[in-house]
């Protein structure tokens, strides 16, 4: 695996770490391809639970601005086959995810976080979407993710104006789920991940990929997947054990 990403295991839990710190973790088409490595990597398969954060001063300044050039249709289109795809490749990780939030928290990295379970921000943490000032969008699923979140008019209010929140801000929006002290991000979220990879892993797993078929779903179909998932899940030997079938 390239140096720019690296994966940690500390128990159950395993760390994916950007290492690309003095560009601030700018996510780079290099970068993208490490991270598709690194989910598909034994550290991760093997896990229970999983946390993205980022070395140096900052979790991601987003998208590497200099790869910007020199993108016609057929290359963009060529980057949503290949490294763009690592998004959606996180979200549907069927373990929890958490992203560990410090320092700079933008565009592509914003992305990036939404595309976990759960966002620990510490107090240093500025998040924002530049991109509707260059000129552009966000377009690593962040128009679908954010308004999802934090509903259209923040969405909006979010993506056309482009300015940047801080943390208590980010937690009141609903972009982040939980603030701690400046430093305290990553702890907080392996804690969390810890407790997660304790849990019946099906049952985690399970509930979790129904919670993300709701969105995509009709009121009827949603309600079925979730019986189904019961139906499956009451069936196991941790559901037997723990008094849940
Ligand atoms: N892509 C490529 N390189 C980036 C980057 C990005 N998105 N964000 C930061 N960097 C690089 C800088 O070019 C600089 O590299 P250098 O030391 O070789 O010149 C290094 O990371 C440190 O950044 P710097 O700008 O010196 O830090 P700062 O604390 O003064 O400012 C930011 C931090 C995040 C406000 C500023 O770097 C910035 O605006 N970055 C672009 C953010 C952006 O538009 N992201 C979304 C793209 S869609």
């Amino acid at each position: 695996m390239s140096a720019v990403v690296a994966t940690e295991r500390r128990g159950d839990v395993c760390i994916i770490w950007l290492k690309r710190p003095e560009k601030l973790n700018a996510l780079s088409s290099a970068v993208e391809r490490a991270l598709d490595e690194a989910i598909s990597s034994a550290d991760v398969t093997h896990s229970g639970a999983v946390v993205i954060a980022g070395e140096g001063r900052a979790f991601s300044a987003g998208a590497d601005v200099s790869e910007f050039a020199d993108r016609d249709p057929e290359a963009i289109a060529r980057y949503y086959r290949e490294t763009g795809g690592i998004y959606e490749r996180v979200a549907g990780l069927t373990q929890p995810t958490l992203a560990a939030v410090h320092g700079y928290c933008l565009g592509g990295g914003l992305e990036l976080a939404l595309a976990t379970d759960l966002r620990i921000a510490d107090e240093t943490a500025v998040l924002g979407f530049p991109e509707v000032a260059l000129g552009i969008l966000p377009s690593s699923g962040g128009t679908v993710r954010a308004t999802r979140l934090v509903g259209p008019a923040k969405a909006k209010e979010l993506i056309l104006l482009g300015g940047r929140i801080d943390a208590a801000q980010a937690l009141v929006a609903g972009l982040v789920t939980e603030v701690v002290a400046a430093g305290g991000a990553l702890e907080r979220a392996v804690e969390l991940a810890q407790a997660l990879a304790e849990l019946p892993r099906l049952a985690v797993s399970v509930a979790k990929q129904a919670i993300d078929a709701v969105p995509e779903s009709s009121r009827e179909a949603a309600l079925v997947i979730e019986r189904l998932a019961y139906g499956l899940l009451a069936q196991t030997d941790a559901a037997r054990e723990k008094g849940g079938g």
